[in-house]
C-alpha cells in the first residue's frame, strides 16, 4: 500500500483526479471501477473540471460501479445510478451507454449480479477502481466477514450502514435493507486501486486498515493484499496513524 497525507481533502481528490486523468491518458478506453458517497464527489468535481479544460477524454471510458441499493431504479434520488449520472456522468463526454451500476430492480438478482462479473470481465476487468471505506471498513457493501472469494452479490446492509446512510433519507425506515455489491474477490482483482478517506471520523478505521493485520473482520485491510493500492487521506483521516 502506498499511503499519501495531503492538507486537505481537496488536495487529494486532485491527486486522485490525476491518477484517473492519467490512466485515460495512457488507455482512452479505461475501464474504471467508481464509487458514490461523499467521498469521491471533489475528485469528480475535479474530473468535471479538467474534462470541460480539456485535459481528459472520457469519450471512451467505460465505468462499472461498486453497488446499488435493492429496490432503488435509477429515477430514484437516492440511487447510485442517480447519483453518478447527477455527480459525473451527466457533466462529462461519457457515453452513458458505457456507464454500468448494478441494477437492484430486476427480478432475479442473483442472475443480473452474475452477469454484472462477466460484463466486467468482457470489458477486460477494471483498470483502476476508485473506493472509499466505511465506518465498520466496509467496501463497496461488502460488511465485515464478507468472504475474500466473494463475487457480485446481494447483501443484507447492517444496523450500522443503514444509520449511517440515514441522512440521505427521510428516515431510517425509508433506508434499504439490501443492495447488491460488487465482492471482495471481484474488487481485488482490478489492476489498481485508489482508496481515499477524509475527516477525523475515518481515523480510527484507516488505522485498522493499514496497520492492523489483513482479516475479513475489517474488509479493506484485505487491500494490503493488492499489489497496487493508492490510499490517499487528509490529516484528519490519517491523525491516527502512529
Ligand atoms: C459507495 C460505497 C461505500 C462508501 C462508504 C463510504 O459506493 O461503496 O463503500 O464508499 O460507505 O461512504 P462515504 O464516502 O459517504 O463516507
Amino acid at each position: 500500500m502506498n499511503i499519501r497525507i495531503f492538507d486537505t481533502m481537496q488536495q487529494a481528490s486532485a491527486a486522485g483526479a490525476e491518477i484517473i486523468a492519467q490512466a485515460i491518458a495512457a488507455k482512452p478506453n479505461t475501464v474504471l471501477g467508481l464509487a458514490t458517497g461523499s467521498t469521491p464527489v471533489a475528485m469528480y468535481k475535479e474530473l468535471i473540471r479538467m474534462n470541460k479544460a480539456g485535459e481528459v477524454d472520457f469519450a471512451k471510458v467505460r465505468s462499472y460501479n461498486l453497488d446499488e441499493y435493492i429496490g432503488l431504479d435509477g429515477t430514484h434520488d437516492q440511487s447510485y445510478r442517480y447519483f453518478m449520472d447527477d455527480n459525473l456522468f451527466n457533466h462529462v463526454n461519457i457515453d452513458k451507454a458505457n456507464t454500468h451500476v448494478p441494477c437492484g430492480t430486476g427480478a432475479d438478482h442473483a442472475a443480473d449480479a452474475k452477469h454484472y462479473d462477466e460484463m466486467i470481465d468482457a470489458a477486460g476487468g477494471i483498470d483502476v477502481q476508485v473506493l472509499g471505506i466505511g465506518n465498520n471498513g466496509h467496501i463497496g457493501f461488502n460488511e465485515p466477514l464478507t468472504p475474500f472469494t466473494s463475487m457480485t452479490h446481494i447483501v443484507k446492509l447492517t444496523d450500522s450502514t443503514r444509520e449511517a446512510n440515514k441522512r440521505f433519507f427521510a428516515s431510517i425506515d425509508d433506508v434499504p435493507t439490501h443492495a447488491v455489491t460488487m465482492g471482495i474477490h471481484t474488487v481485488m482483482q482490478a489492476r489498481s486501486i485508489i482508496l481515499m478517506a477524509f475527516g477525523e471520523g475515518k481515523a480510527e478505521i484507516i488505522k485498522k486498515t493499514v496497520e492492523g493485520r489483513p482479516e475479513i473482520a475489517v474488509p479493506a485491510s484485505l487491500l494490503q493484499l493488492h499489489e497496487d493500492v493508492e490510499i490517499y487521506l487528509d490529516e484528519a483521516a490519517a491523525s491516527k496513524l502512529s
